[in-house]
């Protein structure tokens, strides 16, 4: 069974996609040990508990300074000695002794086709920004391992959404997390506790 650590800052809409995936079974052999938020306010928390998933919140704001709520968030991740943590609309940067504590078994979904629209800075609507500004006739959404860098991490899986000629960043957000994202996420932990 796959111990999963979910990291979330919003509204868990990719949370709530893994919870449901392992609740019609598309997603086998795997369990939410953990889903933690750097958001208080984060409706993935209420999700969580809705889901009577272990929930809890390491914020930035409740400690003196970054390396304090580094070491406070490395030792939330460690009570539950996941095999994978999935990085699911989460706004931290992971420091590196995070990341190498847990290589290559942290994913992350970024909501374009990387190399495309991605790197520091690129997250959220701004995402959607950029390809509308573009003019790109396609985007889509990339699941990827977490490395040193931002969303340079190997590729896991990829899948194409189309432009509509009248979307707007919103719309064309609610696309991609509807036709990719909520798709792909859970799709690449099922692959990953069944290889
Ligand atoms: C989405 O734009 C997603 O692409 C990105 O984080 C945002 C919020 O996702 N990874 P969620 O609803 O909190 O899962």
């Amino acid at each position: 069974m796959l111990k999963v650590l979910v990291c979330v800052s919003g509204g868990g809409t990719n949370l709530q996609a893994i919870i449901d995936s392992i609740g019609n079974r598309k997603i086998k052999n795997a369990k939410i040990v953990r889903v933690i938020s750097n958001n208080h306010n984060a409706f993935a928390l209420k999700r969580a508990e809705n889901a009577g998933i272990d929930a809890v919140c390491v914020s930035p704001k409740d400690y003196p300074d970054r390396e304090a709520f580094n070491d406070a968030l490395l030792s939330a991740i460690n009570e539950k000695e996941p095999d994978l943590i999935v990085l699911a609309g989460f706004l931290v940067v992971l420091p590196e002794k995070i990341i190498n504590e847990y290589k290559n078994r942290i994913i992350n979904i970024h909501p374009s086709l990387i190399p495309s629209f991605c790197g520091k800075g690129f997250y959220g609507l701004k995402v959607h920004e950029e390809a509308l500004k573009k003019g790109v006739k396609v985007t889509g959404a990339t699941v990827h391992y977490v490395d040193e860098g931002t969303d340079t991490g190997k590729i896991i899986l990829q899948k194409a959404v189309n432009v509509e000629e009248d979307d707007t960043p919103e719309t064309l957000q609610r696309r991609v997390m509807e036709q990719a994202e909520w798709e792909l996420l859970p799709q690449a932990i099922n692959m990953i506790a069944n290889k």
